[in-house]
């Protein structure tokens, strides 16, 4: 089969790995990958979110099965326009993608159909989102952009002053531009964060093994927010009866609701849920793989990923089709010094071939023949082990010999989750 991946970074490059074991996968196209994509996969210059050049590279190369990995596209509409040419794919459609393109929504999703959820009210006007915050008397408040927003769209407030600046920067400063002219301001919630990817055919949800990422830049959960400076699976706090509450209260009432609302959700359900003294509620739903959980989520797939996102692509799905090797894996991920701010780019990167572990390119370019970085995120390097100690040990002996100018990385990644393990 040919394969189309769309998206070009750290969990592009964990799906392509990953439908590679396929017997079924013949030639894999990445658009755009990046320099350590080439190494998996063909890369072809086209944009993620080009959708008319990315259908007409489809059909001219006659793909047999889509991956739509990244948000941007998937909000577009780009599984709509494939399934038009009658190409198969992996990803929801626009209406569908909606759970993640529009906090608004998905607050409304949850109202109405009873998922836990942070109490939130929606606002449109700049006036009214003031008063209301005027009268806010418990900080910190949460304040998000309704739309995409590389997840920076969300300010936690400790007091007024932060909050209406926030509001400001949003509705007026157009910092977000369009995905900041609604906003959304919630109840601020407590309690350990866990990250459960989904995959779903629209009926039927199979949870894949938690996660937790690290968010913050740096050590100790300090510094500013981040896409993910790295993950652990599986999350500890994630114990088999809050996954059986989050089943019964959580994965299954979304989809069905996804379901009545005549928007099913096909592809990788991402649910992002703390677990608060009343019980686990949902922070944000995304309509993909999330970056880096994938990075520590896929290498614990045991099953064929192929056949489960065919699966899911056509309403076939079942629980025993997902399977995942007991073990515990770690991702680090080596950003540029900057990051998420400003940074310098073009250092050549090098990394030793027997490493005990993998090595994920989020920013790299190949740049005559040598590999450079190229982004904010470097690398994600991913182990292995049958313990969490174990695979975070060999992760960090693995970043410890994996070189480029001007790189960092947290250095505490998977401490709480084994801090717990040490308690339980
Ligand atoms: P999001 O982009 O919605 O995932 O938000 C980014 C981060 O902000 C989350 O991972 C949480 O750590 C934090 N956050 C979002 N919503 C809330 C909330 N209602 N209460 C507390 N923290 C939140
Ligand atoms: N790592 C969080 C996300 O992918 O949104």
């Amino acid at each position: 089969m040919k394969i189309m991946v769309v998206g070009g970074g750290g969990r592009e490059h964990a799906i392509i790995k990953k439908l590679k074991e396929s017997p079924a996968a013949g030639q894999i196209y990445a658009l755009p990958g990046n320099g350590g994509i080439a190494a998996d996969a063909v890369c072809v210059p086209i944009a993620a979110t080009a959708l008319d050049e990315i259908v007409g590279f489809a059909v001219r190369e006659s793909i047999d099965f889509a991956v739509v990995a990244p948000d941007d596209p998937l909000v577009m509409g780009l599984v709509d326009l494939l399934s038009e040419k009658g190409i198969p794919c992996f990803g929801p459609t626009k209406a569908a993608a909606a759970i993640e393109g529009s906090k608004s929504f998905a607050k409304g999703l949850m109202e109405k159909y009873g998922i836990p959820t942070a109490a939130c009210r929606v606002f449109d006007r700049y006036e009214e989102a003031l008063d209301y915050v005027r009268g806010v008397d418990r900080y910190p408040t949460v304040i998000k952009a309704d739309g995409l927003a590389l997840g920076k769209g969300v300010v936690i407030a400790p007091d007024r002053e932060t909050a209406e600046s926030a509001l400001r920067d949003m509705m007026l400063g157009g910092r977000f531009g369009k995905s900041g002219e609604t906003v959304v301001i919630e109840e601020y919630l407590e309690g350990p964060e866990v990250s459960v990817l989904a995959f779903t055919d629209g009926e039927t949800v199979v949870p894949m093994v938690s996660s937790m990422d690290h968010k913050r830049a740096l050590d100790g959960d300090k510094g500013p927010n981040t896409g993910g400076m790295g993950t652990v699976a599986p999350n500890p706090f994630y114990t088999d009866e809050v996954a059986e509450t989050c089943m019964q209260r959580i994965f299954l009432p979304t989809v069905r609701a996804m379901k009545a609302e005549g928007r099913p959700f096909r592809g990788c359900l991402y649910f992002g849920l703390m677990l608060t003294k009343d019980g686990p509620k949902v922070i944000e739903y995304n309509c993909r793989f999330g970056d880096p959980e994938t990075q520590v989520v896929l290498p614990l797939l045991e099953s064929d990923l192929l056949t489960v996102m065919q699966a899911c692509a056509s309403g076939a799905l079942t629980a025993e089709q997902v399977k995942f090797r007991r073990g515990a894996a770690c991702c680090v991920i080596l950003a540029s010094a900057g990051y998420p701010g400003s940074y310098e780019k073009g250092y050549e990167i090098t990394i030793p071939d027997d490493l005990d572990a993998v090595v994920y390119h989020a920013g790299s370019v190949l740049k005559d023949g040598r590999l450079v970085t190229a982004g904010g995120r470097v690398l994600g390097v991913t182990a292995t082990g049958d313990t969490l100690g174990q695979a975070v040990e060999r992760a960090y002996a693995a970043v410890d010999r994996v070189k480029f100018q001007n790189a960092f990385c947290r250095r505490d990644i998977g401490q709480k989750a084994l801090q717990r393990k040490g308690r339980s």
